[in-house]
């Protein structure tokens, strides 16, 4: 697999630009550090970043105003990254500039959200007299600090403590969490069983689909419990392949054939299971189009529906 490139947004002192990047120097981790860059040109991270010769853009937002994000654009697209970590980076990010990248763009925020979400959430949770505060990972959506939850750690608040000694020791948490929550989050595209939750939750839309193995391997099927036909197996590297692929039924030889020369990187023949006609695509890959996927099961499950269920397909569609 190839390592994610990610870049790291820092306002501030940046340590967890450091924790991120030191973790990134581990021949095992699955995400390089592609680039470090900013808001402020003169934020001490980008410094660290520099003697650690990562690539670092300054940027000024003040000096740029409204081209800031277009700016902040085009050095991400130039460093190809497929990731942004938002480490200590204090600026709101524009709904339209969370679109483009959206699903890609992951925060480290210093409570238990949902609770406190915003600023002084050290005070905060030791004025609501909390035994325990902590740090969450979640993936950035336009609404700030509200994304999906991808991983937390919990500090217990001491007798005494105040919001500095509180946010070193939440800082210490952060730096572990940090590096394992992103790991994670950029191999999901390859993890077989994130895969499949994913397909079952796109088969769950159909009607009358069921669960059901093929030699071992975890499908779908349409139709009653006993009759149902399978329309979708996940066949996880099977006989020496390398893709985690989805095989849905495709009209037949022909169109497999055409599919599979024009996209390569897509489509695939998959050993025993092409000769009844089951098409592979590939789906340990970055670039997934989901939308696209969701396509195929629909089509795929309307080929193996019974007739009366795909006429009620038919007539939902009329309306
Ligand atoms: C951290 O507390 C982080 O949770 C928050 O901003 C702070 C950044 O600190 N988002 P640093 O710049 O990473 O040291």
């Amino acid at each position: 697999m190839d390592r994610a490139r990610v870049a790291i947004l820092v306002s501030g002192r940046g340590s967890n630009m450091a924790a991120l990047l030191y973790a990134a120097r581990a021949t095992d981790c699955p995400y390089e550090v592609a680039l470090v860059t900013g808001d402020k040109p003169d934020a001490a991270g980008l410094a660290v970043a520099e003697a650690e010769k990562v690539p670092v853009k300054r940027l000024d937002s003040k000096a740029l105003g409204k081209g800031y994000w277009e700016a902040l654009q085009s050095a991400l697209e130039a460093a190809a990254v497929d990731f942004i970590a938002l480490a200590g980076f204090m600026k709101i990010l524009p709904a339209d500039f969370v679109a483009r990248w959206s699903g890609q763009i992951v925060n480290i925020h210093p409570s238990l959200l949902p609770k406190y979400k915003g600023l002084h959430t050290h005070q905060t949770a030791i004025d609501n007299g909390d035994a325990k505060t902590g740090a969450t990972v979640h993936v950035v959506t336009p609404e700030v600090d509200s994304g999906e939850i991808l991983g937390q750690v919990e500090v217990a608040i001491m007798p005494g403590d105040n919001a500095e000694s509180l946010e070193a020791r939440v800082l210490i948490a952060e730096h572990q969490l940090y590096p394992k929550i992103l790991a994670e989050y950029v191999s999901r595209p390859f993890d077989a069983r994130w895969i499949e939750a994913k397909i079952d939750s796109l088969a769950g839309g159909f009607a009358e689909v069921g669960r059901k193995t093929s030699h071992g391997s975890p499908g779908w099927s349409v139709g009653a419990e006993k009759s149902g036909k399978l329309f979708a197996i996940i066949a996880d590297r099977h006989h020496g392949e390398d893709a985690v692929g989805l095989l849905v039924k495709a009209s037949g030889p022909d169109e497999m054939a055409g599919l599979i020369e024009a996209q390569p990187d897509v489509y695939y023949w998959p050993k025993y299971y092409g000769a009844s006609g089951w098409l592979g695509i590939k789906l340990n890959r970055r670039d997934v189009d989901w939308d696209q996927v969701a396509d195929w099961l629909e089509r795929s499950w309307r080929a193996c529906a019974p007739k009366r269920l795909a006429r009620m397909m038919d007539i939902a569609d009329e309306f």
